[in-house]
């Protein structure tokens, strides 16, 4: 079941006013052209399939799942479809009224949308098996009120994939001042091992965690992908190999 446009509107009052406006404008602003980039997102979304595999296999209970995505950006900009074509019922949430929009216009029923933020979730305790955050906390200011809030609407054995900026990748300082700039989305970014932390604290148990997504030159990445080495390295746990992942990933469970 898919929340009406009346919820939707209804929910738009929960986000924080500040943090809704920017994410509505860089919604506008932000444009991509899937067709120059189809190897790029094809990469990214087989990255993204591997990972939340992992969280079905990590689950006891397999039937009638219920999944919260965080933020909407990449299905409602880039029609990203690795959360659509999941089994199970499917739940999103954005704190921007303009991706809520979009991503209604174009999924319409096979979503459930809510309109706020991750650090005042507008569902239901004990709710979700499973949450994927695919890099939203990185936008938030307040990492452990999300973190509380995933703990209380994930039901008991529930799991949660962290997806969140690798602090250590040597291109993190680009990105941070393109961001600084102006000229990349804003974000804030943690280290994971405050993240890490910061799951424990809110009542999770760690399952895994690990550095994924090279990024690198495009021609680099293309090259390694051709020769049939870049999903073992982007699977694969090498420290100077992490050193150039984009990602930092998280899997937790809720005791
Ligand atoms: C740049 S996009 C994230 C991109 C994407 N998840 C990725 O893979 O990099 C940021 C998205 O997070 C949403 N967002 C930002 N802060 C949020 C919050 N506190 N709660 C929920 N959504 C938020 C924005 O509206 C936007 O759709």
């Amino acid at each position: 079941m898919t929340a009406s446009n009346q919820e939707i509107s209804k929910t738009i009052q929960r986000g924080p006013d500040k943090a809704k406006i920017l994410w509505d404008q860089w919604s506008e602003k932000k444009q991509y052209n899937r067709s120059n980039l189809e190897l790029y997102y094809r990469i990214r979304e087989r990255n993204l399939l591997w990972l939340t595999s992992l969280t079905f296999s990590l689950l006891h209970d397999k039937e009638n799942i219920r999944i919260l995505k965080t933020d909407l950006w990449n299905e409602a900009k880039k029609d990203e479809r690795y959360f659509l074509d999941a089994p199970g019922s499917k739940f999103g949430l954005d704190i921007s009224g303009e991706i809520c929009r979009l991503s209604k216009l174009k999924y319409g029923e096979s979503i459930s949308l809510a309109q706020g933020s991750i650090e005042s979730i507008p569902f239901h305790s004990d709710n979700f098996h499973l949450i994927w955050d695919i890099s939203t906390i990185d936008h938030c200011d307040h990492p452990e009120m999300a973190l509380a809030e995933y703990n209380r609407v994930l039901k008991s054995g529930g799991i949660l994939l962290l997806v969140v900026e690798n602090l250590l990748c040597f291109s993190f300082p680009a990105t941070k001042i393109q961001s600084y700039l102006g000229f990349h989305v804003p974000f804030k970014g943690y280290l994971s091992s405050r993240v890490i932390q910061t799951c424990k604290l809110a009542g999770f148990q760690i399952v895994d965690h690990f550095k994924t997504n090279i990024h690198l030159p495009r021609f680099v990445v293309y090259s390694l992908e051709k020769k049939g080495l870049l999903e073992g390295i982007n699977q694969g746990r090498n420290f100077l190999w992490d050193l150039c992942k984009k990602y930092s990933v998280i899997l937790c469970r809720k005791a």
